[in-house]
């Protein structure tokens, strides 16, 4: 029996994205099919260029190409990233997904997980930004090993830097000196804040990552109030002295009905050079908190000293060293986060959550 555009058609259709248990039909996720002889050509839109199971869906499609027959497939990919709801004065109506990264906790790495996550993003094929709204002690700039002043065209709309193809906004890069402390209060922040998200030409993006300053400030209910953010993500230590403090910032996202998408353990066990693990600062404290936010643990990331020696020369672990065991945690805590901001919209929008049409895929792992 020879191949048919219809029979390669139903049978692709037929394959299952498991994030969300929709086929591909139902996902409408087929954008290209064409056959020619033995040979075809397909599309598939993946829910995200970031999720861990779009090997799975790849070979699935690959295998149901076979079971019909064809020979030679040319398989391409492209993305339709879900959006967030986006109200008539949203500041940044063009970025899908806004991700704040949050604790009540000083110090427990969350502008460190911030950067790799936002780089382990990116790197999937994601369009992804990084803002820092540490408005107080912004570390992007050091993090991220970039400095300079933005430019702006017209007086208004300010152009993002941009380090390893990501565009990142700081407070830090409008400093005169960076040492300078901000004595800014509420309305000067709320400004700086709408600023950062309104005027910032960020472009399409798929994901915003925001690298939130500690505690339950002034920052963060600028945030809450002036957009609908997709959901946060909470970063906490094992230990019981930094709970209390981290159960804060989830009973401040539970009160202003944001989403956390999930939890982050950082500094989670240290292996030592014999492959010993020791929990140096205790165990559980993720487990609780995502327990306490009814959301999942994403992952824990072990201490490593390379996080911080990467962190401090301006390339994030997961840029710097992808095959080291910190960033392939940081990779695996991107992909869960990924699947749960496309279940989480599809969950809020009622199973067909709004897309802005796909695009091509420029890589793909
Ligand atoms: N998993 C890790 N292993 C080793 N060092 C780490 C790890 N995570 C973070 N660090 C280091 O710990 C320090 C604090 O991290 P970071 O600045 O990301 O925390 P923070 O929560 O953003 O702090 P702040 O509350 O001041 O904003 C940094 O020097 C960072 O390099
Ligand atoms: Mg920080």
């Amino acid at each position: 029996m020879s191949l048919t555009r219809e029979a390669l058609h139903e049978a692709v259709s037929k394959v299952v994205d498991p994030v969300v248990n929709k086929s591909l039909k139902e996902l409408n996720a087929l954008r290209e099919v064409t056959v020619e002889g033995e040979a075809a050509r397909i599309t598939v839109d993946l829910l995200s260029p970031a999720s861990g199971a779009n090997e799975k869906i790849l070979a699935d499609v690959r295998a149901a190409a076979e079971s019909v027959g064809v020979k030679k497939l040319d398989l391409q990919v492209g993305s339709s990233v879900r959006t967030r709801q986006v109200a008539g004065d949203d500041p940044c109506p063009e970025v899908k997904n806004v991700i704040p990264v949050m604790s009540g906790k000083g110090g427990v790495g969350k502008s460190t997980v911030a950067a790799n996550l936002a780089l382990a993003l990116h790197r999937s094929g994601a369009r992804v930004g990084l803002l820092d709204a540490d408005i107080y002690g912004p570390s992007v700039p050091t993090m991220m090993g970039i400095m300079g002043r933005p430019i702006s065209r017209d007086g208004k709309a300010i152009e993002p830097l941009e380090r390893f193809g990501m565009k990142i906004m700081s407070i830090g890069f409008l400093l005169e000196d960076p040492r300078t402390a901000v004595v800014w209060r509420g309305p000067m922040i709320q400004g700086a804040l709408q600023q950062f998200l309104k005027d910032v030409t960020w472009g399409k993006l798929d994901y915003l990552i925001l690298d939130l300053p500690p505690g339950t400030g002034d920052v963060t209910l600028t945030l809450f109030q002036k957009l609908k953010v997709t959901g946060a993500v909470i970063v906490t230590t094992p230990q019981d002295v930094a709970l209390m403090d981290v159960y804060k910032s989830v009973s401040m996202c539970q009160k202003m009905n944001v989403n956390i998408l999930g939890v982050v353990e950082n500094m989670s066990f240290f292996i030592d050079s014999a492959g010993v693990r020791h929990e140096i600062f205790g165990r559980g404290g993720g487990a609780r908190i995502a327990e306490f936010a009814k959301a999942p643990l994403l992952g824990q990331v072990p201490i490593d000293s390379l996080v911080r020696e990467w962190g401090d020369n301006g390339t994030p672990v997961v840029q710097a060293a992808p095959t080291s065991a910190p960033a392939k945690a940081f990779r695996e805590i991107a992909e869960r986060l990924a699947d749960r901001v496309t279940t989480e919209l599809f969950d809020q929008y009622g199973g067909v959550a709004p897309t802005e049409g796909p695009r091509r895929l420029p890589i793909l792992r």
